[in-house]
């Protein structure tokens, strides 16, 4: 039975390419290939063209394919995908049949293994430790819902990990998927520019706290001063400082995370 089902850790999915379709001769393979598989492959313009994620892209570390499910309807003349649930109830599913058909076509589109996942509101939480865990994955096929979500076969079928990005409803899967996108980039090497500071973020592994406050120029603004201790110059201060902050604030905001702090294996 489903319900029994162990959720799957991705890479554990059993869904691995059938056919061997190798990018551009001689091209050195990027980190991390994600293919979005949406209803509304337009959302996605203008983000992809972002700074931080283009350049990745333009550097070969990241490639991004969006795919519109309407391409793999069974209804060649309409191209619908969704259709009423069975036994009644408001609004409309997405349909298995295109869903696996299109999910096996873009499996087939590249030789890497892919994990599948799927945003869905009643997935697990996205949290940083899931985040490094997908970074290294190589390859993420990423569905969108739309509507009421999808024939629950297709869960049965793919065995995705459902994951979700908070306990709210969004309109689809898309802006779930960029979320996905942007925060799994940041831990391929090269990406960032300093190597340093996505390991530095609030909730990475180097950091399971929030970050310490930071300051820029000027030093004062109406009346409000930079802590003399940010530009004493006195390394092992400014250190022993922030750690101190970042414990304070995570004291007074996320009392929760106190207890997580990385080990050596984490
Ligand atoms: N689709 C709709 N709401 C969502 C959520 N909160 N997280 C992921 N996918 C979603």
């Amino acid at each position: 039975m489903d319900s029994q089902r162990t959720p799957d850790p991705v890479g554990a999915n059993p869904v691995t390419s059938r056919t061997t379709v190798s990018g551009q001769a001689g091209a050195v393979l990027p980190s991390l290939r994600f293919d979005i598989v949406t209803l509304f492959p337009e959302i996605f313009s203008g983000y992809l063209t972002q700074s931080l994620l283009a350049k990745a892209i333009d550097k070969g570390l990241v490639e991004i394919h969006v795919h519109n499910l309407r391409d793999w309807s069974v209804d060649q003349k309409h191209h619908k995908v969704d259709d009423r649930p069975y036994g009644g109830g408001p609004g409309m599913l997405i349909c298995v049949e295109p869903v696996i058909r299109c999910v096996e076509a873009v499996i087939a589109m590249d030789s890497r293994p892919a994990s599948v996942v799927l945003l869905t509101p009643q997935g697990e939480q996205l949290g940083q430790q899931r985040v490094e865990k997908l970074a290294p994955l190589g390859r993420l096929i990423l569905l969108c819902g739309r509507y009421e979500g999808f024939d629950h076969r297709v869960i049965e079928l793919l065995n995705p990990l459902e994951l979700s990005i908070g306990d709210f409803v969004l309109n689809g899967g898309e802006v779930a998927a960029m979320v996905v996108v942007d925060s799994t980039i940041r831990m391929i090497p090269g990406v960032l520019g300093d190597e340093q500071s996505s390991w530095d973020d609030s909730f990475s592994r180097g950091n399971r706290l929030l970050e310490f406050p930071q300051y820029t120029r000027p030093v004062e603004f109406r009346g409000l001063k930079v802590p003399e201790v940010l530009t004493s110059g006195d390394h092992g201060r400014i250190a022993q400082w922030r750690a101190e902050q970042s414990q304070m604030r995570t004291r007074e905001r996320r009392k929760d995370l106190l207890g997580s702090q990385p080990s050596e294996t984490d």
